[in-house]
């Protein structure tokens, strides 16, 4: 959607994954739904360094209203669990110059069954506005997805129309791929920031490698209607919750920027492990995530040809224009779903990479930080990537003889 933002991903926080619909705060009041979650987790977002590295907008999910409309039929947060509404929240947030999102579905009801906002567009994109939300995930529980089509346009023309400016983030594709309907991929691309395209991100490794595995098998698809204002949303960063180990933690992040995808973190800010934080804090990998040219990376090798080796790549600045050839830059993943028990040599010329250019590239590694310097075509880079999902994850910076780049090619 070209309306001027998320011109790289979006990061930020979100709370479902790992907050879901815990509505108790009677018994559980550090980690229900309610005003003090956000507020605590945007003070950590400020102030643990997570804000200074981009990450910005927090995001709350389903299961923060009351039942039933107010008699002005606006949607009104639960008054308990909120008992200062939610301009109060994004009027913190502001101060602490983040950003806030708020989450509301299309249909009659949302997926856990408060208010939905079908009848009530107008009004609820409204209330959002005069609550100063930045950020909108509209999802899609309780309609018939051929409505979509239709319905998602015209909320967008509403939030379009408060003249707040509003990241726009839809369900649109996820319903309708999960019932094998036709997408209008375009339609989508032109109406949205953002839309998640698969099914609900879950706690274990198993639910990042299925997402993984659709955004490789469909990539012929996704790759060109994604860009700058316009991404593919794979779903949340689980890192620092209870289903990934440490490697599998690592591949979720290289992984995600490799896929150009939205960083929102769903994750226990209060008491996040150092390990899983320097993950999440990793400048060079974040700096790939959003890369200003947008454009979405790609599997080169599958895990099937490569006997459990997946190679993931995506071109990143600096290019350089030669005649009417571009060469790029690159960041590459190489990610071992083997299981058997002991790092595995990889060793590969960068040509195997499709790093061709006769300069050569400087080749960093990105967790590691391990510095090959100037390698070219017929050098070889020997890997070991740690099994059970490990990865290395490395920056191949384009090496061109006078010097210079050219600094940011147009997107076609
Ligand atoms: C389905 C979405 O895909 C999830 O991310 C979450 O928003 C839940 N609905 C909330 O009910």
């Amino acid at each position: 959607l070209n309306n001027g933002l998320v011109l790289t991903p979006p990061m930020g926080w979100l709370a479902w994954e790992r907050f879901r619909c815990n509505i108790d705060c009677e018994n559980d009041p550090e980690n229900c739904i309610s005003e003090r979650l956000f507020m605590t987790m945007a003070k950590r977002i400020a102030e643990d360094g997570f804000k200074e590295a981009g990450y910005e907008y927090i995001i709350i999910d389903d299961c923060w209203m009351t039942t039933k409309r107010d008699k002005d039929r606006r949607l009104q947060s639960d008054p308990e669990r909120f008992p200062h509404g939610i301009k109060y929240i994004a009027d913190y947030v502001h101060s602490l110059g983040l950003k806030m999102g708020i989450y509301q579905d299309i249909g009659t009801k949302t997926c856990i069954g408060y208010p939905g906002s079908e009848g009530f567009e107008k009004i609820d994109v409204d209330t959002f506005a005069e609550w100063e939300v930045d950020y909108l995930k509209l999802d899609g529980c309780f309609k018939d997805s051929a409505l979509f089509d239709r319905d998602y346009p015209m909320v967008g023309k509403h939030l379009n129309n408060t003249g707040r400016k509003i990241v726009y983030s839809c369900s649109w594709p996820a319903y309708q791929v999960e019932k094998k309907m036709m997408v209008n991929w375009t339609g989508i691309r032109e109406n949205c920031n953002l839309w998640r395209n698969y099914g609900d991100i879950q706690d274990s490794y198993e639910s990042i490698t299925d997402i993984i595995q659709w955004y490789a098998i469909n990539q012929d698809m996704l790759i060109p209607i994604a860009g700058p204002g316009a991404w593919n949303d794979p779903d949340m960063l689980i890192i620092g919750n209870y289903g990934l180990s440490l490697v599998q933690a690592k591949s979720q992040m290289a992984l995600w920027a490799i896929m150009a995808a939205p960083l929102m973190m769903s994750n226990d800010l209060r008491n996040l492990r150092p390990e899983f934080k320097e993950i999440l804090l990793n400048r060079d990998i974040i700096e790939v995530d959003q890369d200003a040219m947008g454009i979405q990376g790609r599997q080169i090798l599958s895990a099937m040809r490569g006997f459990g080796i997946e190679v993931w790549r995506r071109p990143v600045l600096p290019v350089k224009d030669v005649g009417n050839e571009t060469w790029a830059s690159f960041a590459v993943v190489v990610w071992n779903r083997r299981v058997d028990g002991t790092p595995f040599y990889f060793p590969q010329r960068l040509g195997f990479y499709g790093l061709t250019h006769a300069n050569g590239y400087y080749v960093k590694e990105l967790f590691t930080k391990k510095d090959y310097g100037l390698m070219k075509a017929d050098d070889e880079l020997p890997l070991y990537v740690e099994p059970s999902g490990g990865v290395v994850m490395f920056k191949a910076t384009l090496a061109v003889a006078d010097g210079s780049v050219d600094a940011l090619r147009k997107r076609k």
